[in-house]
């Protein structure tokens, strides 16, 4: 495959999870312009101004082959020269889609320069605008795929706050699994809530529908008045201040 990052074709390997990391031999010119240092014309420039060296010896010739791993920039290994992975902790305000016209990004909190990759980076599912917390960012498009996909049932536990005590009937009804919200055409799946005293509550879901927890809420008449997710499978916030953002492997989803 010769667009983007080695980790973008899911045909090519499988389950994301298990994949190894492919060594993908690239002109050096394609390995630049993809990882966002510049066009076409660009990096061909810095590859000609002898800015790149490929295994520690300055390669101008825009054409050689490489694989990202093995290729510097002034001095420097390239940036996630296999890929993009990494949680953030989206602070309240900023948008989860590319669209600025939509507000503040959530993308507006990284490197610029991972806009320029190809693929682009993405998140893994959406948060509305006023949540916060754990969101995965990759450009590694099978493991959004993956993510996505019903089959995977990746727990996402959110803390809440809501402007009534919700009571046993509402556990009760999470928990069966029968609850249809309008609109939709089958049940959500059995989801866990957990009262943590007064109007907070912890509540698990393995599935991830538009605006999920404020939807099952708002079935019983409860407004949600703070969400924060503190956790997409086994990535939280940590110690992350919100906006900070933190490098993650593929093992931590294992
Ligand atoms: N459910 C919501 O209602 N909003 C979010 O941001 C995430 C889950």
């Amino acid at each position: 495959m010769e667009d983007g990052n080695p980790l973008s074709d899911e045909a090519d390997h499988g389950d994301p999870l298990n994949a190894s990391l492919p060594t993908v031999v690239r002109r050096l010119d394609q390995i630049l312009a993809t990882l966002g240092y510049g066009s076409r014309r660009e990096v061909r420039g810095l590859i000609d101004a002898g800015r790149v060296t490929v295994a520690g010896s300055v390669q101008t010739d825009p054409g050689a082959k490489a694989t990202p791993r093995d290729v510097a920039f002034d001095g420097g290994p390239l940036e996630f020269p296999d890929g993009i992975l990494v949680a953030l902790h989206k602070p309240v305000g900023c948008v989860c889609s590319h669209d600025s016209r939509e507000g503040p990004r959530v993308y507006d909190l990284l490197p610029p320069r991972w806009l320029a990759r190809n693929p682009v980076p993405t998140t893994i599912g959406r948060l509305d605008k006023e949540t916060t917390g754990a969101l995965i960012v990759t450009d590694n498009m099978p493991l959004v795929h993956r993510f996505a996909s019903p089959r995977h049932k990746v727990e996402k536990v959110y803390d809440a706050t809501l402007d009534a005590q919700p009571g046993a009937e509402i556990v009760a009804a999470f928990a069966a699994g029968t609850l249809q919200l309008a609109g939709e055409d089958r049940p959500c799946a059995p989801a866990t809530l957990v009262s943590k005293g007064g109007n907070e509550i912890e509540l698990t879901l393995t599935e991830g529908r538009f605006h999920q927890v404020k939807r099952m809420f708002a079935h019983f008449g409860i407004r949600v008045v703070r969400l924060h997710r503190a956790r997409f499978g086994p990535i939280d916030v940590g110690n992350l201040a919100p906006g900070e953002w933190r490098e993650i492997r593929l093992s931590e989803f294992e």
